[in-house]
């Protein structure tokens, strides 16, 4: 290691323990916040596990492997308890989490109807919307204002409301509304947090809703997860604002379903040095969520973020023999009948030994909420962790969560799933001064 690489790792602050009250703030009461709120009272009333959570039911292991120590995560590191965890949200339709849990149709209604009282006490506040980012929806809870600053700093007053009517000593923000459409990079606007302030004055349109929740959120000192594939906070204006009010920020898109299968296999098949021709991704879903993915806007923002991932793990520039000029097609079909269990069907044209062809065929009944439900609680326990060892601005270790991740502007996304746990577990292991792991294993021998 250079002693240039050697100052610039940080070490590890210590941790502020957790206590009181840790507020979820999440922007949307769709499908998969109800899912998740629901699941978090389940898991809490003994009644079903948190399966698909890391910091609910992962192991790490420290130090070598003779040591036998592999604590679950969240004895190894300080995280709010479900039993800390208070509710919030803003939605631009009325209905309580009961309400939008039963319009979703994820979870069964007998479990709905148990958890009833709880659920209809979470009601939303209107919504910073704009039907010019969203086209397919249109409800009324929704906040009227001259511009986006006068609506930023009433979703800031939610903010500071939320905060002392729940008596929570932290809170954390998590976008799971609907996805927005395709905004490009307006460096005049989105270069610098002044001139952010000046473009929500001005309403100019290269400011979406999103990023208005995103801007309240880190002016309150709030971390924030992006879930959706909107550019959001992932600005240079606002990771400025992350930077300056010491808070952590992540996103873009909960990787559940299809990519979160690429990138289970893409990494393998490089592994192994075996080609790429072609990978056609398909899928039906007939949630609400597929309905605003239906408009083409919309969907061209989830197409970007899904299309980049196999170009980063299978790194052609390295490798033109194996995948220069592989064709990659990803298709989203609105299908009511399926509501909220997408089906995806892949196929992997692949190319091994002398040029000889292969296919693979993948055929992946999800539950498009159930898959995300445990990503919202691990992001929110983890930004809440991350900001009480004092880490700001991107969480590039949240990478794993995401189809999009965020990284500083000279790296390019890692979005191999295997060097993102790694990533992950190494950042735990920093942050409480234990050894990081390398898997080298020589020392085992003699
Ligand atoms: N479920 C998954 O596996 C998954 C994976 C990756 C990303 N996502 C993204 O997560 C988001 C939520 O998915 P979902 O299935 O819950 O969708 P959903 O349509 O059920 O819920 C989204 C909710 O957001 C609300 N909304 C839209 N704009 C808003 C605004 N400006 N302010 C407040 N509320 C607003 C809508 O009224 C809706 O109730 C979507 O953007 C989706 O693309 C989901």
């Amino acid at each position: 290691m250079t002693e240039k690489n050697k100052t610039s790792i940080p070490s590890p602050a210590p941790i502020a323990e957790p206590t009181g009250k840790l507020g979820v703030l999440l922007v949307g009461l769709g499908a998969v916040s109800t899912t998740f709120i629901a699941g978090v009272e389940a898991v809490r009333r003994g009644k079903a596990l948190p399966i698909g959570s890391l910091t609910q039911m992962a192991c790490i292991r420290l130090g070598k492997r003779t040591e036998n120590r592999n604590p679950r995560i969240r004895d190894f590191v300080p995280l709010a308890t479900l039993d800390d965890l208070v509710f919030g949200a803003w939605d631009i339709f009325p209905d309580s989490a009961y309400e939008a849990a039963l319009h979703a149709g994820v979870l069964e209604r007998s479990l709905i109807e148990d958890l009833k009282p709880f659920l209809s006490k979470i009601k939303p506040m209107p919504a910073a919307f704009d039907r010019s980012y969203v086209k397919r929806l249109d409800g009324r809870n929704v906040k009227p204002a001259a511009n986006k600053y006068e609506l930023a700093e009433q979703l800031i007053a939610d903010i500071e409301n939320f905060r002392k009517k729940h008596h929570c000593t932290r809170l954390v923000m998590i976008w799971c509304a609907s996805t927005e459409v395709y905004l490009e990079p307006a460096p005049k606007h989105h270069g610098t947090l002044k001139a952010f302030e000046a473009a929500m004055k001005a309403n100019h349109k290269s400011i979406a809703p999103s990023m208005l929740y995103a801007y309240a959120a880190l002016k309150c000192g709030v971390p924030f997860a992006n879930g959706a594939p909107n550019l959001t906070v992932d600005i240079p204006a606002l990771i400025e604002l992350a930077q300056m009010n010491n808070v952590p920020i992540c996103g873009k898109d909960f990787k559940t379903g299809q990519t979160f299968m690429k990138t289970l296999i893409a990494p393998g098949l490089k592994s192994r040095m075996l080609g790429l021709q072609g990978w056609y991704s398909t899928n039906i879903l007939g949630n609400r969520d597929g309905e605003v993915l239906d408009d083409p806007e919309s969907f061209r923002t989830k197409e970007e973020s899904k299309l980049s991932v196999l170009e980063y793990i299978l790194q052609p520039e390295l490798y033109p023999e194996l995948y220069r000029d592989f064709s990659h097609v990803v298709r989203i079909n609105y299908y009511p009948p399926r509501g909220d269990n997408k089906e995806g069907w892949d196929n992997i044209d692949i190319v091994g030994w002398l040029g000889y062809p292969m296919q693979i065929k993948i055929n992946f009944l999800c539950r498009d909420s159930i898959l995300a439900a445990p990503l919202v609680l691990d992001l929110a326990l983890f930004l809440d962790l991350a900001q009480r060892a004092g880490m700001r601005g991107i969480q590039e270790w949240l990478s794993f969560y995401f189809k999009s991740p965020m990284v500083a502007p000279q790296l390019y996304p890692e979005h191999d799933i295997f060097i993102q746990l790694m990533k992950l577990k190494n950042t735990l292991r920093h942050l409480r001064g234990e050894d990081l792991i390398t898997h080298l294993g020589l020392e085992y021998y003699d």
